[in-house]
């Protein structure tokens, strides 16, 4: 374990949303929209990682943001003529919804990534609002469903050990190359002991722990990112970041947090996603789960 104790642990107060990538995979809706406005049900998936992140006790959001993502700060702010029109038509349960999507004022940070240059320098972008605090970061793409919030379970488990945590699942082999990927020192079971971390291996995978986008770090780790130093795909990776805290032990720690993962950031995941937080809704449960029975009835009997 770390040598921090629980008590020497400072809290976790702020999380960086990296929202500056162009969503080219969900072209053409992304011309316009920005990708983490694309909708699982009925809330976009930036909402998602505000929601977890709230959870987690975060009072401070800073996005990095790019060009055409002006939808997003709208997102996030007021809407003075929409709530005056529910509020004249009675309309409480929708202003209600409406409360989620408002940010304090002063909660909310917007720095700009004026060069898509990787994860890693996007995160970096935000080195000035971080300051010497701890972090989380979290990327959209990811949803997770869970009983308890992943970041909140990683938030606890971090109070544990203090260093670097990342999110991290089990992939077969085969897909491991899509993520970055744990070197296992130490495996406690929630909790492992990282010492090294591969950004996208072409071969010979250290394991098949991959992390998933959900991460709560250490200062030094911005020092880090201030090298530039381009990593797989010629960018700066975060992984490569937080590799280098690996070469102290006890620095750096996988958490398998009990959820589902959904990829986003894929049509494929997007859509089990889709399917998943339909079946979860009441209102929607019943009809729609009928529904794709009906289907899969269908498609058997066309077999
Ligand atoms: C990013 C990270 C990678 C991580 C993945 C999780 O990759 O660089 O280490 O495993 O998110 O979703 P991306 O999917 O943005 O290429």
């Amino acid at each position: 374990m770390a040598e921090d104790t629980p008590r020497k642990v400072k809290k976790v107060l702020k999380a960086i949303f990296p929202v500056a990538g162009m969503g080219t995979r969900f072209l053409p809706a992304t011309k316009s929209i920005p990708k983490e406005i694309l909708t699982l049900v009925d809330r976009p998936l930036i909402q998602y990682a505000i929601d977890e992140a709230r959870a987690a006790g975060i009072k401070e959001f800073i996005f990095v943001t790019a060009r055409g993502k002006s939808a997003l700060e709208d997102y996030f702010d007021y809407s003075p003529e929409l709530e005056a029109t529910l509020r004249r038509a009675g309309k409480d349960q929708l202003l209600e919804t409406l409360k989620e999507t408002n940010m304090d004022s002063g909660a909310i940070a917007y720095v700009r990534q004026n060069r898509a240059m990787g994860l890693g320098h996007a995160v970096w972008c935000a080195r000035r609002l971080i300051g010497n605090e701890p972090f989380a970061v979290l990327l959209p793409d990811d949803v997770i469903a869970a009983e308890k919030p992943c970041l909140q379970q990683m938030v606890e488990a971090y109070e544990q050990t203090g260093g670097n945590m990342v999110a991290a699942m089990e992939v077969p082999v085969d897909r491991t190359s899509s993520y970055g990927v744990l070197d296992v020192a130490e495996d406690m079971g929630s909790i492992v002991q990282v010492k090294g971390m591969v950004e996208k291996p072409k071969e010979n995978p250290p394991s098949n722990l991959a992390v998933i986008g959900r991460y709560i770090l250490t200062p030094q780790v911005m020092n880090n990112l201030n090298k530039m130093k381009a990593g797989a795909g010629g960018e700066i990776q975060l992984t490569d970041a937080i590799a280098e805290e690996c070469q102290t032990p006890g620095k750096v720690f996988g958490f398998r947090f009990r959820g589902q993962r959904y990829d986003c950031g894929s049509k494929a995941g997007f859509l089990q996603a889709t399917v998943a937080f339909g079946l979860s809704r009441p209102d929607l449960r019943e009809e729609f789960s009928a529904y794709l029975n009906d289907m899969v009835a269908m498609q058997k009997a066309a077999q």
